[in-house]
């Protein structure tokens, strides 16, 4: 922490870079001006870098985790993640790149839910079907707000600490919720998430990351070729309204079956109710487990570059997203439209609609318990 020393007067001089840099450690923060947010208020960036020069850089809006930059098996460095390249666009319309996805990530059906003999109604902010349910945590959900931010360089790594205070009634949930989120960008090439959270009373929480990873480099094609492996033996199928039956059905033998890696492309135009209704894969999937903890949940390879990612997580479940509302209406950082299938999201969290769902692990956060959970997106090259 001592290095913040030096970081904080730097930054409040104005210099409009100021960088962070321990003696013999090779692991700095940069920092600029992102702009402002919808209210005025000023958005930085922080650049982290590790010992092998990988880049992330993240915004304290929405915790926006806006470059990543990843060496191929040349070594050569590409920013393999969708984004805007200013604060605007992320203001002005985003399909959730890169962001922190809270209260409740994924879908609550119709926005409604009863806690502890009480009813609850949430923003509805997405509409698969006539009905809608509530997304991602409504209108403004975590990806849309100002988190209080702080860089700091601990062991020779470099991270970024947000938190924010969602307050009671915030899109509709209950009790006020104090979050925290840790960015960590190890010397393994390991982008790790640690997210905390607190509650003064009963709510549903499922935090998560939105980023849209494409490991040819953001803007350079489709990821049809990638191939995936899901450490998954079974989903959770859902209705036409992307909301879960509440069934947990096995993999075997359908295209939801990447137990052995498979090009995402394989199998996603296959006649299939499930893939029907995602309009191609966008569903959660169970994850293997074992004995619990951090598990491999899922790994990614691109042949042309070599890139490799793999993600480790604590939760139980995994959505896999593979860009199919992409249309080319975002452009993106290099000013070329993100079409169709040109980004894919792997979402660690607990399971969609869990609130209404008896039989899924639960979401509940009560007073005075603890939410901590993490996830790490690993790179490295094949
Ligand atoms: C959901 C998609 C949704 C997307 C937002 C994903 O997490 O599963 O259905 O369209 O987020 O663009």
């Amino acid at each position: 922490m001592k290095n913040l020393k030096k970081l904080i007067p730097l930054a409040i001089a104005g210099v409009a870079l100021a960088s962070v840099l321990t003696a013999g450690n090779p692991s700095t923060i940069k920092v600029r001006p992102f702009g402002k947010d919808r209210n005025g208020e000023e958005v930085t960036a922080y650049t982290l870098t590790n010992a092998k020069g990988m880049k992330v850089e993240i915004i304290n809006y929405g915790g926006i985790v806006t470059r990543i930059y990843a060496p191929d098996r040349n070594g050569k460095l590409a920013d393999v993640v969708l984004g805007y390249e200013n604060i605007e666009k992320y203001i002005e319309a985003t399909p959730y790149f890169g962001a922190l996805i809270g209260r409740v990530g994924n879908r609550i059906d119709k926005g409604e839910f009863e806690l502890d003999g009480e009813k609850y109604t949430l923003v509805r902010n997405n509409f698969p079907t006539e009905e809608g349910c509530h997304l991602h945590g409504g209108t403004y959900g975590f990806d849309k707000v100002l988190w209080k931010s702080q860089p700091y360089i601990s062991g020779n790594e470099a991270s970024l600490k947000l938190w924010y205070t969602s307050v009671d009634g915030e899109e509709g949930y209950p009790g006020t919720l104090k979050v925290k989120v840790i960015y960590t960008l190890t010397n393994k090439n390991e982008l790790k998430i640690q997210y905390f959270a607190e509650t003064d009373k009963a709510t549903p929480v499922n935090l998560t990351n939105h980023s849209y990873f494409n490991l040819r480099g953001e803007g350079n094609g489709d990821i049809l070729g990638h191939v995936l492996m899901l450490n998954a033996d079974n989903m959770t199928p859902v209705d036409a309204g992307l909301i879960p039956t509440g069934e947990i059905t096995p993999v075997e033998g359908t295209p939801f079956d990447f137990t052995t890696p498979t090009a995402i492309g394989a199998r996603v135009n296959q006649e299939d109710e499930q893939l029907k209704f995602g309009l191609g894969y966008d569903h959660n999937w169970v994850l293997n487990k074992g004995e619990g903890g951090m598990t491999l949940a899922a790994s990614v390879y691109e042949p042309e570059s070599g890139r490799f990612m793999e993600v480790f997580t604590e939760e139980p479940g995994i959505q896999f997203y593979g860009g199919n509302f992409l249309d080319g209406t975002n452009i993106g950082k290099k000013g070329i439209p993100y079409e169709y299938r040109t980004g894919f999201c792997l979402e660690t969290q607990h399971f969609p609609d869990s609130i209404n769902q008896p039989n899924f692990p639960s979401t509940v956060l009560r007073p005075g318990e603890k939410y901590e959970t993490t996830t790490i997106y690993k790179f490295s090259t094949k």
